[in-house]
């Protein structure tokens, strides 16, 4: 890369405007030990919520709620999120984080357990958009599943999917990298899907459903 397709890249990033909502939500996130999203995903997330008009929402990987803020920003009035988290206190700290941006509590559904556990007793093509940020070794898992709840014209979104640059080198084959170029090869090759794969933050993988 350039060092000017670099500086471009950085700037992109940092370019994202935070308020105190996000900014108190990155703070808890770090005291929980919690990685959030980038503000550059984050600015995504909410142009993608906005952009397909979702009015049902899942997110896998609630952590502190940065980026449930950022997709709520972008949904409608009357949209829904359900965000499933396996740890209590980060689902504690996301309520207050959607609290603290004005969203009624009637507009989240966050649910405590493993996504391995609670994605099946989710609705088929029931929802708009999925966010997949959760533990990395079930992404293949997660993205199935995501196919199945999708409606048609649903929009699947994977994060961290360049696993910090190390999907693209092909010498890299610790278990995370493998599994992320897997997941990356497989929503390519889907033919229910039409993705891209945007070098945002750590690699977001979109794709609608056919
Ligand atoms: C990278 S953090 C999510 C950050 C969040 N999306 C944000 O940007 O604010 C990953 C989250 O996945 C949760 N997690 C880990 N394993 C999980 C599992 N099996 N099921 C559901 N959530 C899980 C962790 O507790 C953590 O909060």
């Amino acid at each position: 890369m350039s060092a000017d397709k670099s500086t471009s890249w950085s700037y992109a990033e940092d370019l994202p405007a935070e308020d105190e909502v996000l900014l108190r939500a990155r703070e808890r996130s770090f005291e929980l030990g919690v990685t959030p999203i980038g503000r550059g995903v984050g600015a995504v997330l909410t142009v993608l919520a906005a952009a397909s008009k979702a009015q049902t929402a899942v997110e896998i990987g609630t952590g502190a709620g940065v980026s449930g803020v950022c997709l709520l920003r972008g949904l409608g009035p009357q949209a829904v999120l359900t965000t499933i988290d396996v740890d209590v206190e980060h689902l504690k700290a996301a309520r207050e984080a959607f609290h603290e941006a004005g969203s009624p509590a009637n507009r989240t559904r966050t649910i405590s357990g493993r996504a391995g556990d609670v994605l099946p007793r989710l609705t088929d093509a029931a929802y708009d958009l999925v966010f997949v940020d959760g533990d990395k070794p079930n992404f293949p898992r997660y993205v199935d599943q995501a196919v199945r709840l999708l409606k048609s014209g649903g929009l699947l979104i994977v994060n961290d999917a360049l696993d910090k640059d190390r999907v693209s080198n092909p010498a890299a084959r610790d278990a995370t990298t493998v599994v992320l170029r897997q997941v990356g090869k497989a929503v390519r090759d889907d033919d229910r899907l039409a993705s891209a794969m945007l070098p945002t933050g750590d690699g977001l993988l979109v794709a609608v459903k056919k």
